[in-house]
């Protein structure tokens, strides 16, 4: 079977000099729940903009799909992005005066689905995030926890091949946190791939495996 993730000695020299990732290699398959953990500054945040078609590495190999990086077009990099991948980050990135409807509708209007579908779609994900009854609330008005569900429903509403996310409980309390971690481990029992990326080994530990990563090198690799 095709992995969905290859890469190969991966390495990212920033301009200044630095040495984010030092060659890194690992494979990830369709319908992992994946946890790249490590200190701050280990190289991350470097991955998953490699990862998530974002920046190009230095050297090393990245396959996705079996199609190496350099041969995907501009215009098939966006659509990868757009279509296959979904992305949920720290700070929610939701357009606060929207509201969680419109926030949803986001990744759509790049898309290629119709209009009409819209509705049913975002009412699906809605849905599957339990925020129904917070449909047409606009999104400053959510707590944090239900900030960050929203943004998981947007990256799910182009029913993406993998989902990142990057250390989505960072600006929530224990509590929402935890429901948010509960979430993306419902996600994968559902078949959908998520690689999450966090410095916290209790958020990790959600995950079904462990790459553990410092100074830009894998350290380990480790079934949770
Ligand atoms: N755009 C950049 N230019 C120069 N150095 C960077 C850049 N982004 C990150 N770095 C450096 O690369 C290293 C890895 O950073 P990062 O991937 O953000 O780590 P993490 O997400 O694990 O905290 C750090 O030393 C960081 O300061
Ligand atoms: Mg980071």
């Amino acid at each position: 079977m095709t992995p969905l993730i290859e890469v190969v000695d991966l390495v990212k020299t920033y301009t200044d000099g630095t040495q984010a990732l030092r060659g890194a290699s690992f494979v990830i398959q369709e319908g992992e729940f994946v946890a790249i953990m490590g200190p701050s500054g280990s190289g991350k945040s470097t991955l998953l903009h490699i990862l998530g078609f974002l920046d190009p590495q230095t050297s090393g190999i990245y396959k996705f799909t079996g199609k190496l990086f350099q041969d995907f077009t501009p215009s098939e990099l966006a659509r990868v992005r757009n279509e296959e991948l979904g992305f949920v980050f720290q700070q929610f990135n939701l357009m606060p005066r929207q509201t969680v409807l419109e926030n949803i509708y986001m990744p759509l209007y790049y898309s290629s689905v119709p209009k009409k579908e819209w509705r049913t779609r975002a009412e699906k994900v809605v849905a599957q995030v339990g925020l129904s009854h917070r449909i047409d609330h606009e999104a400053y008005t959510l707590s944090g926890g239900e900030k960050q569900r929203v943004a998981i429903a947007r990256a799910l509403i182009n029913k993406p091949k993998l989902i990142f996310a990057d250390e989505p409980t960072g600006n929530l309390d224990t509590k929402s946190g935890t429901d948010v971690m509960e979430l993306l481990k419902a996600l994968h029992t559902l078949g959908h791939t998520i690689i999450l990326i966090t410095h916290d080994q209790k958020i990790a530990n959600h995950a079904r495996r462990m790459l553990f990563i410092q100074d830009g090198r894998l350290q380990s690799d480790t079934e949770i």
